[in-house]
């Protein structure tokens, strides 16, 4: 598929007004995506774990305006409150779709919408906020063009949400979703995440991440600064192909389940992001003490207990403690025993692994 086939080209039919909604979780890459080229375009392919209990509700109630407007017209209403500070971002992102979206400019919207974490926990939510957003624009586009087929429905809400946010295109599936073109995985596209389609080895089924607010503050560097950063950093090609190479290694990983290997991978990738951070120009450190002081306190109880935990990073110095189903009792008791006192406000958010999102009624 290219772009041009979601330009929508049939005559529509008329809709009045009508009101849909989307729950979409959030996700935790394993093999990161850091470094874009214009147009939402990853430098790299990417695999990501969708989460569960962090998530993104969204209700848009849509109304015909009597004739079309210039801009767009919307309410925008975040936990319950008009929040003007988020408009800039859904005006830049309803710009940037309306070539693909037509109606957008047909309508007023009011949108609301709420976060299952706290706002201020240093989660990102434009993973979940995103892809929320663009299924529900996605589901009006359904009413208006009815026999629309789902897997172009699928595929269209994640290119919308990539365009809203990177890695916002891989939270509409799960368990495991990849995004990027990679000549070993059928499908792949830059445009949209797809589903991962090798096998997965049940120990995968039900992983754990638990997920320490270290810092919740704001992040220290936003996403746009720090895929820029990319561009023309010293180290940055040999990070796109190691990329490449990780998702190769990740594939027998996931089938047979091997925990060493996976771990080598996972961890690697999370340092390496953190290291191209710190290597670039300029140049920034995502880990607060506290980061180092959990990812030290892990690596001690692998080698002491024989567990198979291990720690993934985003952009920020929280720390994502991931686990299998079978060690959930020895690993939780570590955590509160151990990690816990690490956190902000002992601070931490037990999720896991997860379908995706669903549609309300
Ligand atoms: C470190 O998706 O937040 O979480 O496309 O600019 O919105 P934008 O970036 P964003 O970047 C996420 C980067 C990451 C790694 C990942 O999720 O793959």
């Amino acid at each position: 598929m290219t772009e041009k086939d979601f330009i929508p080209s049939k005559p529509k039919v008329f809709i009045e007004a009508g009101k849909v909604g989307y729950k979409s979780p959030s996700n935790i890459a394993l093999v990161k995506y850091w470094g874009k080229r214009e147009g939402q375009i990853p430098a790299n392919p990417s695999i990501s774990f969708t989460l569960s209990a962090c998530a993104t509700t969204t209700k848009i109630q849509f109304k015909k305006l009597d004739s079309p407007s210039h801009g767009f017209t919307f309410d925008f209403f975040f936990e319950g409150s008009p929040k003007p500070s988020f408009r800039p971002k859904i005006e830049t992102f309803f710009k940037r779709i309306s070539p693909y979206c037509p109606f957008l400019t047909e309508y007023h919207f009011t949108i609301e919408t709420s976060n299952s974490f706290p706002h201020s926990s240093g989660i990102a939510s434009s993973a979940s906020g995103m892809s929320a957003l663009a299924l529900c624009l996605m589901e009006i586009e359904r009413m208006l063009y009815p026999g629309m087929d789902d897997d172009f429905f699928i595929k269209k809400a994640s290119f919308l949400a990539r365009l809203g946010s990177g890695s916002a295109c891989r939270s509409l599936e799960g368990p495991l979703v990849t995004w990027g073109v990679h000549k070993e995985i059928p499908d792949s596209t830059d445009l949209y995440g797809i589903p991962y389609k090798g096998e997965v080895h049940p120990i995968f089924k039900n992983y754990h991440d638990t997920i320490l607010l270290v810092d919740k503050g704001q992040k220290q560097v936003s996403s746009t600064v720090g895929h820029d950063l990319v561009n023309g950093h010293p180290f940055a090609e040999q990070r796109f192909q190691q990329a490449h190479r990780n998702l190769v290694r990740l594939k027998p990983i996931l089938k047979s389940g091997n925990l060493e290997e996976f771990i080598q991978v996972i961890e690697s990738e999370a340092l390496t992001l953190h290291a191209i951070m710190m290597t670039g120009d300029p140049y920034f450190v995502l880990m607060k003490p506290n980061t180092l002081e959990i990812i030290n306190r892990i690596w001690a109880f692998r080698e002491e207990s024989g567990s198979h935990v291990c720690f993934t990073l985003d952009a920020g110095a929280n720390v994502h403690v991931l686990y299998p189903e079978t060690e959930k009792e020895k690993v939780n008791q570590f955590i509160v025993n151990e990690l816990v006192a690490y956190c902000e406000n002992q601070q931490y958010i037990c999720d896991r692994i997860g379908q995706g999102a669903v549609k309300l009624n």
